[in-house]
C-alpha cells in the first residue's frame, strides 16, 4: 500500500452505460453511471445510438465523478479506461477521451479488460464485503457474457467455460420480450418471479458438454410455449405471468448452478464469486447462499452498484495495475473482442 493517497479516474463506455468513478487507494469516492434510456423503445441496444449518447454523456459524467469525489483533475495520478470487450463505437468514445485526458494531464494511462473488471470489482474496499480468497471461481453473467473463470491471482485468469451462443442476460431479455415485458426484462422477470411458482411450467435444459453454456434453445422453447398457449387462450400469458417468470428464472438459475457445481468439483475450488448485471438476480443470489450450506462453498456476492456496468470496477483494476506500474501508451486501441 503506498504511503500517499493515489487517486485514479475510471471510465467505462463498453455498451450502453456511460460511467466514471474516482478511487483512492482501493476505496471508491464516487461512482457515476448515466444509463441510456433511448434503447428501451428499440427493445435492445442500438450501437450507433449508444456511441452518440456516450459522446454527449462522457464529459458531464467525468465532471460529476470528480465533483462528488471532491478532487480536481490535477490531483489524479492515472486514467483507467475500458479497452474491451464491447461495442466498438462505444469503446472508441471512452478510449479516445481517456487517451486525451491522460495526455493533457501528463499522467499514466491504464487499459482495462471489462470482463476482468467485473471479477476484480470484488477487490474494492467496501465495509461488510469480504474480498475473495485465491484461487476462486468467478461466474460472470451479463447481457453480453456468460463465463466461468478460474482466478488464480488478480491478473492470472483462465476462462474454463462460456456460452456458445446467447449470454444469460440475453436469455432473460429475449424471454421477457416474448412476454411483452420491455427492455431490459431481466429485473422485471426477477420481480414477477418472486410472486410465482417456479415449478408451474417446465422448460428444457440444454445439453452442452463440459463447462460451456447454451441459452438459445431455451429462448426458442419459450417462444413456442407462448405461441402454443396463446392459440389456446389469448389471455394465458397475462393470467400466468408470475408463474411463467418464476419458471423461466428457476430454469436459468438451474443451468448456471449445474455448471458451477461441476466446475467446483473438477477444480476442487470452493470459493465462488459472481459478477455482471445478472448477478443482481435474487434467484441466483439465493441459490449461492444455499450452496454455502449444501456444498460448503464460501460465496462472494458484490454490492449491487458494482454488479451492473459501472466505472468503479474499472477504477479498482486501474489501481491494481498502477501498483504494478502496468501502464498503456498512447498507441493503445479499443478492442471489441478483447479476451481475458
Ligand atoms: O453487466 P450489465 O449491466 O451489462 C452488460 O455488460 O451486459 O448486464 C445487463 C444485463 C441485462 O441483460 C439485464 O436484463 C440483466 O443484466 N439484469 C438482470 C437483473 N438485473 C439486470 N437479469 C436478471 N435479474 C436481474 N435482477
Ligand atoms: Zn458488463
Amino acid at each position: 500500500m503506498p504511503s500517499q493517497n493515489i487517486y485514479i479516474l475510471g471510465i467505462e463506455s463498453s455498451c450502453d452505460d456511460t460511467a466514471a468513478a474516482v478511487i483512492c487507494n482501493g476505496k471508491i469516492l464516487s461512482n457515476v453511471v448515466t444509463s441510456q434510456k433511448i434503447h428501451e423503445e428499440y427493445g435492445g441496444v442500438v450501437p450507433e445510438l449508444a456511441s452518440r449518447a456516450h459522446e454527449q454523456n462522457i464529459v458531464p459524467a467525468v465532471h460529476q465523478a470528480l465533483e462528488k469525489a471532491g478532487i480536481s483533475k490535477s490531483e489524479l495520478h492515472a486514467i483507467a479506461f475500458t479497452r474491451g470487450p464491447g461495442l466498438m463505437g462505444s469503446l472508441l468514445v471512452g478510449t479516445s477521451f481517456a487517451k486525451s485526458l491522460a495526455l493533457g494531464l501528463d499522467i499514466p494511462l491504464i487499459d482495462v479488460n471489462h470482463m476482468q473488471a467485473h471479477i476484480l470489482a470484488h477487490f474494492i474496499d467496501e465495509e461488510g464485503f469480504e474480498k475473495p480468497e485465491f484461487p476462486f471461481l468467478a461466474l460472470t453473467i451479463s447481457g453480453g457474457h456468460t463465463q466461468i473463470v478460474k482466478v488464480t491471482d488478480h491478473f492470472d485468469m483462465d476462462v474454463i467455460g462460456e456460452t456458445i451462443d446467447d449470454a444469460v442476460g440475453e436469455a432473460f431479455d429475449k424471454s421477457g420480450k416474448i412476454l411483452g415485458l420491455g427492455y431490459p426484462a431481466g429485473p422485471v422477470i426477477d420481480k414477477l418471479a418472486k410472486l410465482g411458482d417456479p415449478k408451474a411450467f417446465r422448460f428444457p435444459k440444454p445439453k452442452v458438454n463440459g463447462l460451456n453454456f447454451s441459452f438459445s434453445g431455451l429462448k426458442t422453447a419459450i417462444l413456442y410455449f407462448a405461441q402454443r398457449e396463446f392459440q389456446k387462450d389469448p389471455n394465458f400469458i397475462k393470467d400466468n405471468l408470475n408463474d411463467i417468470c418464476a419458471s423461466i428464472q428457476y430454469t436459468i438459475v438451474g443451468i448456471l448452478m449445474d455448471k458451477l457445481k461441476i466446475a467446483s468439483e473438477q477444480t476442487g475450488i470452493i470459493h465462488i464469486a459472481i459478477g455482471g448485471g445478472v448477478s443482481a438476480n435474487s434467484g441466483i443470489r439465493e441459490a449461492l447462499i444455499n450452496a454455502e450450506k449444501t456444498f460448503g462453498w464460501t460465496t462472494y456476492i458484490p454490492k449491487f452498484e458494482f454488479t451492473t456496468d459501472n466505472a468503479a470496477m474499472i477504477a479498482i483494476v486501474g489501481y491494481l495495475k498502477y501498483l504494478k506500474g502496468d501502464f498503456a501508451d498512447q498507441k493503445v486501441i479499443a478492442s471489441a473482442r478483447l479476451k481475458i
